[in-house]
């Protein structure tokens, strides 16, 4: 079957068509018409995979010719021609031999005759089922943790084919593993099956599966021969000794063996668990052993387990130790203590059977005896047990935890700066109780009521931080697990400085002063504490006046008589300690104007007016004596004048 249309097909159609035209121009005269062309297919349209089927293309054509005219057939699948035949018959025929899935498709065909042509409609060929593959085995014997390759083959179908192989195990009648496989370019596929600790006899069963039209096609199953699967090594066994009762102190063993077949290269390895925890294991022989004295703690399921690669078998076993004597208990008369309190001790057993007994306090023995008394010190406290032996057998009992309380020693309260404090400045108070059982609990009084409090885990100070404004008391109260009431400090008394704030200068009475009256000037501050340095001022002036030093938050100068020279401008300055020296505050400036009393104007007027009288009075004297002399001697007037 040649299904190659485009190309070459259409040169070869034109050459017959050609050769058509020329028998057609031989017998212009006679007249030709297809009336009909179907198709068939025999026995049916749908049949089972390996029949023999036969597609039948029936024409049926009408002429005025008496010969029977020479028309082409053409047989297409897919839209591919895949066979042609010039046929003067009204039948041709297509044999398949032994349909196979890939046969199946859409089948028409044509008829061409001189320049007419027709075509049938397609027709759908279901080909059903697939050719039933082989299975081939690489072995009929083969070792637990081998492998069988498995090839299944279908030669009749063609690629892309859909294998589906299932390893079956004959006791069970159960499937164990299914595996697919596409081949997509040959009718076979070979799979390996691993061959597992449970296999011992097998088969595997393979279908083929191919696409037809538009569903799958399915093959039956074939089976292939047995296989028979050796066991590399047997399922561990235990062994128990002693066998029967088992009794704490007896040296136990717990033995798992196990039996290598000559096939395998190598001792597979055996491991001893009990829970999680591997107990034994050997590595290169045929037991593993664990040794133990018995206690009840070795009661349980354990299991052994031998590996090999792939191949694990497990067997387990519970083993039952009774018990000698219970597990001691050790009894306290207290676990919270004072120092210099009694403490007692004691372990027992129920039962109460002669044993030997311990007692520790973290490893270290306290004592041989069954019981301790002992007047506590802080380093009693600790974690203690104690152990009971009868013979080989020891048993630790539960932890008891023992807290001895030191007290506290009375705290210290002191504070970071020796000098006085500044207000506005943070202050660190710190409080030590330099013995006593930590954790302490620290509380910061300031003014008897709790501002603060801290949790030390060490005798360390504990310090707190506080901003006092005004001169305040501080004291601590400390606390711990002793008995004891809480203990409190001693006063500590804080004295806080305020700097110098806001300098005024202000002058009491008036301000426009009456000569011979006083002049009272006061420096005062808004806040500060003392004492305080005033100094007075006048402007111009680099040094002060007048200066003082007061327990208080003012300061007088005073002049009892002012006269004019103290007018002018005043100021003044005030600091403590407080404030550096550099940066005094000082005051505002003030101005004061010193008048006279009206009652001295009045003096001065008539002292003035006496004074001109005396000297008109004199002058008027002067002048007449004068006038009397110069009638005496005019010449010497005369000189006089000219100088
Ligand atoms: C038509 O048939 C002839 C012989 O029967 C063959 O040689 C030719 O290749 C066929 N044409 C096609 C397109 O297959
Ligand atoms: C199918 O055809 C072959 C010849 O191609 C013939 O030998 C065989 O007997 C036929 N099978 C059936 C079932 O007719
Ligand atoms: C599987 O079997 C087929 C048919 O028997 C054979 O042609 C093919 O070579 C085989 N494949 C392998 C890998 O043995
Ligand atoms: C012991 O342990 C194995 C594995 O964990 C388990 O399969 C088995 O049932 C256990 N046996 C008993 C008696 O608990
Ligand atoms: C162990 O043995 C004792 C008696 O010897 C029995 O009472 C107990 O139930 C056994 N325990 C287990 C887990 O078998
Ligand atoms: C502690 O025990 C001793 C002797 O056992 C006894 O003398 C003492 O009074 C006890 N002290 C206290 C505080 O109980
Ligand atoms: C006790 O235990 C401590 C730490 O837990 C360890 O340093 C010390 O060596 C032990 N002493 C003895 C005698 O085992
Ligand atoms: C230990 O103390 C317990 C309880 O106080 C008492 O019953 C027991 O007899 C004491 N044992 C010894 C050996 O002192
Ligand atoms: C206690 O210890 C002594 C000396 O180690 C031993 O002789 C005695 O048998 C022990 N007693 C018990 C009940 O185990
Ligand atoms: C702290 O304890 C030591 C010894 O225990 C003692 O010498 C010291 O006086 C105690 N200090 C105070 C402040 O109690
Ligand atoms: C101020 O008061 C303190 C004590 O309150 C005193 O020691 C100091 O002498 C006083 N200063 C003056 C200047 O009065
Ligand atoms: C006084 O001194 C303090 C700090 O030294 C400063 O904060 C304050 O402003 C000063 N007062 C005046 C009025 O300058």
């Amino acid at each position: 079957m040649q299904l190659r249309w485009p190309g070459g097909g259409k040169m070869w159609l034109g050459v017959l068509l050609a050769l058509l035209l020329c028998s057609s121009l031989e017998s212009q005269e006679n007249s030709f018409t297809i009336n009909s062309i179907r198709m068939e297919s025999q026995p049916m349209w749908t049949v089972q995979n390996g029949w023999n089927l036969t597609l039948q293309c029936i024409v049926d054509i009408s002429t005025t010719s008496q010969v029977k005219p020479q028309h082409l057939v053409l047989f297409y699948k897919d839209d591919v021609m895949f066979y042609n035949v010039s046929s003067t018959e009204n039948m041709e025929s297509f044999f398949i031999p032994q349909a196979r899935a890939s046969d199946s498709g859409k089948y028409k065909c044509t008829v061409l005759l001189n320049n007419k042509e027709k075509t049938t409609p397609e027709h759908e060929l279901l080909v059903k089922g697939v050719a039933n593959p082989r299975v081939m085995l690489d072995k009929k014997e083969v070792i637990e943790g081998g492998v069988v390759t498995v090839n299944c083959s279908v030669e009749e179908e063609k690629a892309p084919i859909y294998f589906k192989i299932e390893k079956f195990s004959l006791e069970t009648k159960s499937v164990k593993q299914t595996r697919q496989k596409t081949s997509h370019n040959q009718n076979f596929v070979t799979i390996d099956f691993p061959i597992e600790e449970q296999d011992h006899i097998l088969k595997f069963h393979c279908q083929a599966m191919v696409v037809s039209g538009l569903q799958m096609e399915y093959s039956e199953f074939t089976k292939s021969e047995l296989v028979t699967v050796r066991e590399s090594f047997s399922t561990p066994k235990f062994h128990i000794s002693p066998a029967g009762l088992i009794t704490e102190g007896d040296q136990l063993h717990i033995k798992c063996t196990i039996q290598v077949t000559h096939l395998a290269q190598a001792f597979p390895e055996i491991i001893i668990q009990k829970d999680k925890v591997i107990v034994a294991h050997n590595r290169h022989g045929s037991e593993a052993v664990y040794s133990v004295m018995a206690m009840v703690e070795h009661n349980g399921n354990y299991t052994c387990k031998v590996e090999a690669s792939r191949i694990s078998k497990v067997s387990s076993i519970v083993v039952n130790i009774t018990e000698l004597f219970s597990k001691p208990k050790l009894e306290s008369s207290a676990t919270r203590l004072d120092e210099g309190e009694n403490l007692s001790l004691w372990c027992i057993i129920p039962g109460a059977p002669p044993a030997n007994f311990t007692i520790q306090k973290g490893n270290m023995t306290v004592t041989e005896a069954q019981n301790f008394t002992k007047v506590v010190s802080e380093r009693d406290s600790g974690t203690y047990t104690c152990t009971a032996g009868i013979g080989n057998v020891v048993k630790r009992s539960n932890k008891v935890q023992i807290t001895v309380c030191e007290m506290l020693s009375k705290p210290r309260i002191f504070h970071d700066t020796r000098s006085e404090v500044i207000k506005g400045q943070i202050i660190a108070i710190s409080c030590q109780s330099i013995n006593g059982t930590s954790p302490i609990s620290y509380h910061l009084l300031k003014a008897s009521k709790i501002i603060e409090s801290l949790q030390k885990s060490s005798n360390d100070p504990a310090v707190f931080q506080d901003n006092p404004t005004k001169d305040v008391e501080y004291q601590c109260i400390v606390d711990n697990c002793h008995s004891h009431a809480e203990m409190i400090s001693e006063v500590l008394r804080v004295k806080v400085i305020a700097p110098v704030d806001e300098v005024k200068l202000t002058i009491l009475l008036n301000e426009d002063v009456e000569s011979g009256k006083a002049i009272v000037l006061r420096c005062s501050v808004n806040e500060g504490s003392g004492p305080i340095t005033y100094r007075f001022y006048r402007e111009n002036e680099g040094k002060p006046f007048f200066q003082i030093t007061l327990n208080d938050t003012q300061a007088i100068w005073h002049k009892p008589q002012a006269s004019r020279e103290e007018e002018g401008l005043y100021y003044c300055t005030a600091f403590n300690r407080a404030n550096s020296t550099r940066s005094v505050p000082q005051s505002n400036t003030l101005t004061v104007r010193v008048f006279l009393a009206p009652w001295k104007k009045g003096l001065i007027a008539v002292v003035v007016i006496g004074v001109i009288i005396a000297t008109l009075v004199l002058g008027a004297r002067c002048y007449f004596l004068k006038k009397a002399k110069g009638k005496q001697m005019p010449v010497e007037m005369s000189r006089s004048v000219d100088l």
